[in-house]
């Protein structure tokens, strides 16, 4: 089968399309054809090798060789101990701690998939583990969104913004995107009511204030963010600079104790909710935002735009040739 294969610690030209030998499921896997993947940030960092990441995956050379955690495809075979899933079925999913998504074939434990809906494209489905579930947990979860709040989204042109304000509309609140220039279009048309360009206003300074802020970017001091919350505000983020999330960690117990805002950081809870998302696709309330998609055969432009941020919501690649 084909697979996209790293052997060294690098930018998206240490990655090569290999022939490579095909998977065996274990008694409590399923054996996937893999029909599209979409990119995350967790793939960049398990490609460049940064600290985090070589401590997961090997502090000299990469441990597993492809990575690739939000798959969409049909399963082929599966172990004796499988009982959600059966041949045939079309399914998708965030195989973040195995990854090995980015081949023709890949295996996986069925803890990790949900039934895709038949009128969900395999490239949409692709596009929605990872950063909808950040979405969802960020707002909903931690963010405890509520009808006539103001929200602001930073970092919203990529995959966990796109998600959020089709999730934020359910609520019905007041959004703000902020991102850069060229994806504002975009980001009105998907329903934010306001954007802003960061590289031409910082959101911090402006004087105006929002009752849940959820960050995928956190480049700022907590302090500063703290800043543009409305009193009893909620800062959510979901990533971005080291630094800045241990600050958050650390002074964000002390700002809720004394100011009644709350400083809030989202761990992942893989695939958890892509049952709601299913019913927000089905009910024709969320629509993904692809960039692409990419040929199995152009992964290098798709890591390169991805690596660039230059992508408008989720770059996917679809895997058969
Ligand atoms: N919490 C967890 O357990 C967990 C797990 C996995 C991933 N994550 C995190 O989740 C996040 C993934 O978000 P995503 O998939 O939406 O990322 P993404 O697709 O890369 O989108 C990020 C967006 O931010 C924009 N941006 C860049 N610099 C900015 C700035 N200074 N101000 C405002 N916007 C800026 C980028 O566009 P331009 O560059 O064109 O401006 C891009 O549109 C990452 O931070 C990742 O580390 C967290």
């Amino acid at each position: 089968m084909k697979a996209i294969v790293y052997t060294k610690y690098g930018g998206p030209e240490v990655l090569q399309l290999k022939e490579i030998e095909k998977p065996t499921p274990k008694d409590n896997e399923v054996l996937i054809k893999v029909h599209a993947v979409s990119l995350n940030d967790w793939d960049m960092g398990l490609l460049t090798g940064d600290f985090v990441n070589r401590i997961i995956n090997g502090m000299f050379k990469p441990k597993r060789k492809i990575v690739g955690s939000d798959i969409a495809g049909r399963i082929e075979a599966v172990g004796k101990n499988i009982t959600k899933f059966k041949i045939g079925d079309d399914v998708y999913g965030d195989l973040s701690g195995r990854w090995g998504g980015l081949a023709e074939y890949t295996c996986t434990p069925e803890k990790y998939l949900a039934i895709k809906p038949p009128a969900m494209s395999y490239v949409d489905a692709a596009s929605i583990p990872q950063a909808a579930m950040l979405a969802v947990q960020g707002l909903i979860d931690k963010g405890k969104i509520q009808a006539g709040q103001k929200l602001l989204i930073n970092g919203a042109g990529g995959g966990v913004g796109t998600f959020g304000i089709q999730i934020a509309k359910q609520y019905g609140v007041e959004s703000t995107a902020v991102d850069s220039g060229i994806k504002l279009d975009m980001l009105r048309s998907i329903g934010f009511d306001h954007v802003i360009d960061y590289k031409k206003e910082d959101f911090t300074m402006n004087g105006k204030t929002y009752d849940l802020i959820l960050d995928v970017k956190t480049n700022r001091s907590i302090f500063q963010y703290t800043q543009a919350l409305a009193p009893h505000g909620k800062y959510v983020t979901v990533g971005g600079f080291n630094s800045r999330l241990l600050q958050a960690l650390l002074v964000g117990p002390l700002i809720s104790m004394t100011q009644k805002k709350k400083i809030i950081i989202v761990p992942l809870k893989q695939n958890k909710d892509l049952l709601y998302m299913n019913e927000l696709f089905e009910t024709g309330k969320m629509k993904p935002v692809i960039h692409g998609p990419y040929k199995i055969d152009e992964f290098a432009e798709a890591f390169r735009v991805y690596s660039k941020a230059e992508q408008k919501g989720k770059v996917v690649i679809t895997m058969s040739s």
